[in-house]
C-alpha cells in the first residue's frame, strides 16, 4: 500500500511516500480502507519530534483519525461486517491506504456524510467531549471559552458548547476568523491580534475555558474566570511555561486541568467513543453538528496539507484523501 512516512524530524519535506506491506490486524481490530484522514495539529508537532516527551517521529505513518470502509474483521470483532462505512480514532497510521483500529474506535459514518467530512470528526470531537463535558462539567447557562475558534478543536467546541445549552466565545488571529466563529454560534469572538480578550470578555465573565496556547495567556484565563471556574489545557503553543497568582485560584475556587487524548489506553478511549456516539452522533444526524472541511489534499500531498495547516490560513480541517 501506499503511505507516507517521516524519514526524519524536521519540515514539511521529510513526509515521503513509500510502499508498505499492509498492516496486519490483530483478533480485536478492523482493517479499514481509507478514504479520508484527518490532519492534525498533533501531526505537525510529530513530525517537528515535539510531540509531548518524545522526540522521534513515529515509524508508523502519522494520521490519528480516519474513515473508510471495513476491508477485514478480526476474529473477535461482533459490531462490524466487511463493507462497514466507519470512522475512527487511530493511534497513527491514517495517512496511508489501509489502516488498522481497534473495533472499539470505530463509529459508523453518520447518514449523508462524505468520507472527507466523517474524516474531520473523530479526534476534535473525542478530544472535546473528554475535556469540555467529561472534565470540566460544562453546564447548561455557562459561558465557555475556547481559544483558536477556528482550529479543529474551536469549530468543534463552539458548536458543542451550544448545542448543550451553553455560551460560547472565542479567541481568532483575524476579524473573517472571528466572523466565521459567530456565525458558527459564538456569542462573541475577540481578534487576539487587535484585541485584549480579557478586557473584551470580562463583562461576560467565563466559567469554563478550553486552551492550548498556555504561556502568558494563563494569567489572563485565571483572571478571566468567574469563582468555581475551570481552565483546562490540551497543549502548549504559546509555551509551557507559565507564571500565575495561586491567590486568585483560591480566593475563585478555580480548577486547573489538562489532559493528552493519544496515550490513553484503550479502554478509555473505547468508552469515550460510547459516549459519544450516544450524546453527539444524533446532533450530527439532525444537522445540530456539522464537520466543517476546510480543504481536501491528495495523500502524495500531504507536505502541502502540512504547509497549509502550518500557515494557520485554514478554518476548519484539514483532510487528505485516497483513490
Ligand atoms: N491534548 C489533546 O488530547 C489534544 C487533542 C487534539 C488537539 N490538541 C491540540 O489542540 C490544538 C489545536 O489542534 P487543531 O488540530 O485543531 O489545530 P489547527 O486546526 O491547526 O488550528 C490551530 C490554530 O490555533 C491558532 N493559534 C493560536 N495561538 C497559536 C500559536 N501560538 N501557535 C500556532 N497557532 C496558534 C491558529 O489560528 P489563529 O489564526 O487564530 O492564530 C491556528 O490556526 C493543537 O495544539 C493540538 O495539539 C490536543
Amino acid at each position: 500500500m501506499k503511505a507516507i512516512l517521516v524519514s526524519q524530524t524536521g519540515g514539511p519535506e521529510v513526509l515521503h511516500l513509500q510502499d508498505r506491506p499492509l498492516p496486519v490486524s490483530t483478533d480485536l481490530e478492523v482493517l479499514i480502507r481509507v478514504h479520508a484522514s484527518g490532519i492534525n495539529r498533533a501531526d505537525l508537532l510529530m513530525r517537528q519530534g515535539r510531540y509531548g516527551i518524545n522526540s522521534q517521529p513515529p515509524a508508523e505513518p502519522l494520521g490519528l483519525e480516519i474513515a473508510g470502509v471495513v476491508e477485514q474483521v478480526g476474529a473477535e470483532v461482533t459490531r462490524w461486517k466487511i463493507g462497514d462505512r466507519v470512522c475512527a480514532l487511530i493511534r497513527n497510521g491514517g495517512y496511508a491506504e489501509y489502516a488498522l483500529a481497534d473495533a472499539r474506535h470505530c463509529l459508523p459514518i453518520p447518514t449523508g456524510l462524505s468520507f472527507e467530512e466523517a474524516a474531520c470528526l473523530p479526534e476534535t470531537i473525542m478530544t472535546v467531549w473528554s475535556n469540555v463535558f467529561q472534565r470540566m462539567h460544562l453546564k447548561v447557562g455557562e459561558n465557555f471559552l475556547v481559544h483558536g475558534g477556528t482550529s479543529g478543536i474551536g469549530v468543534t467546541a463552539i458548536q458543542l458548547a451550544k448545542a448543550f445549552g451553553a455560551q460560547a466565545f472565542a479567541t481568532a488571529g483575524s476579524d473573517e476568523k472571528c466572523q466565521f466563529c459567530e456565525t458558527l454560534g459564538a456569542v462573541k469572538c475577540v481578534n487576539y491580534k487587535t484585541q485584549d480578550f480579557v478586557e473584551e470578555l470580562k463583562s461576560f465573565g467565563i466559567d469554563v475555558i478550553l486552551d492550548y496556547v498556555g504561556g502568558d495567556y494563563t494569567p489572563k484565563n485565571i483572571r478571566l474566570l468567574r469563582p468555581d471556574g475551570r481552565l483546562c489545557f490540551i497543549a502548549s503553543l504559546g509555551g509551557a511555561q507559565t507564571q500565575f497568582n495561586i491567590l486568585e485560584v483560591m480566593s475563585k475556587r478555580l480548577t486547573i486541568t489538562g489532559s493528552m487524548l493519544a496515550p490513553r489506553d484503550g479502554d478509555f478511549k473505547a468508552a469515550l467513543a460510547a459516549e459519544v456516539e450516544k450524546h453527539v452522533w444524533p446532533l450530527i444526524e439532525t444537522g445540530q453538528y456539522k464537520p466543517i472541511l476546510y480543504k481536501t489534499f491528495p495523500l502524495e500531498e500531504a507536505a502541502a496539507a502540512h504547509r497549509l495547516m502550518e500557515s494557520s490560513e485554514h478554518i476548519g480541517k484539514i483532510v487528505l484523501v485516497t483513490t
